[in-house]
């Protein structure tokens, strides 16, 4: 679908599983990018929000293995982020959060589970859009990821022409400090307690299945809500072919528009006191693209 910029080769990276950042870098040496050849490579996050948790330490780590394995060039805001040394040249597709092909691919799930209730009562399900939470540390910090989120839920719902009562939720709460709420479970058990029983769990934050969306939301919420016929969960989007082709989209649009990043890339949570931040950030937007770095 874009000649102009082919051929592609995907490669993979993750934060805390194999194949990591620095194996994923040294595949591309392997097959002839950087050490003085250039090449061109776009980091897209398949975090649809961003969090500085998520993708925000995910491109912190691949700037430092850009430091370390390419030398201390230190970017500009020239496509993309890399020197004229033969490194490689980096972009990076950094949020997505109200994409049209993602919103229609979560709608579409939901529609077919609300298809599975009976008609007269599909229009009073409750939709419980859950994502993962963040500590309140985190959040009063300035981090974006709550705003982006609740950007998908309104856009899902637009899409749906507001067709049922919705809110949305946070799950994965560890330790003792406060995290962001409402907790997906104490809310799933609150609205049984009131009699609301007709439920959709809808995963807005993980675009596949993983232990939170088959094991928490399933097994935990779910299995142990007395009420499985009728709590329910909207598949995660997997392999939705409108969800790949939304995929596709992205990474063509961004490609076409020569952007190194988005607008938002340059600014700095203004609680953020972390160097790597600063260097990881003036190295994706550019130098005089970053804001709040002092
Ligand atoms: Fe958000 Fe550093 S923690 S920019």
């Amino acid at each position: 679908m874009s000649p102009e910029t082919a051929p592609h080769k995907p490669y993979v990276a993750f934060r805390y599983a194999n194949p990591l950042t620095e194996e994923m870098y040294n595949k591309l040496f392997e097959d002839g990018f950087g050490q003085g050849r250039g090449g061109r490579a776009v980091a897209f996050t398949q975090y649809p929000q961003y969090s500085c948790s998520t993708t925000g330490s995910s491109l912190n780590e691949l700037w430092k293995w850009r430091q370390r394995l390419e030398g201390k060039s230190s970017g500009g805001s020239d496509i993309a982020g890399g020197g004229n040394d033969g490194s490689i040249h980096w972009s990076v597709i950094d949020r997505w959060p109200a994409h049209p092909g993602l919103v229609d691919a979560i709608a579409l799930n939901i529609e077919e589970q609300l298809a599975s209730y009976p008609k007269e009562k599909q229009k009073n399900v409750v939709l419980l859009f859950s994502a993962h939470s963040l500590p309140m540390s985190v959040v009063n910090r300035g981090d974006p990821y709550p705003a982006e989120v609740a950007a998908t839920v309104y856009a899902v719902m637009q899409r749906m022409k507001f067709s049922n009562p919705y809110r949305l939720v946070w799950q994965s709460q560890v330790g003792p400090s406060p995290w962001l709420g409402a907790q997906t479970s104490d809310t799933v058990s609150s609205y049984i307690k009131e009699g609301q029983t007709d439920l959709i769990l809808v995963p807005v934050a993980f675009t596949s299945d993983h232990i939170e969306t088959l094991y928490e939301l399933d097994e935990e919420v779910i299995g142990e809500s007395g009420h499985k016929d009728t709590i329910k969960r909207s598949e995660s989007l997997n392999d939705s072919p409108v969800f790949i082709q939304a995929l596709a989209d992205i990474a063509k649009a961004h490609m076409e528009s020569g952007e190194t990043c988005s607008k938002q890339m340059g600014l700095r949570c203004p609680g953020c006191t972390s160097e790597r931040c600063a260097e990881s950030k003036k190295f994706f937007a550019g130098p005089g693209e970053t804001f709040a770095t002092s």
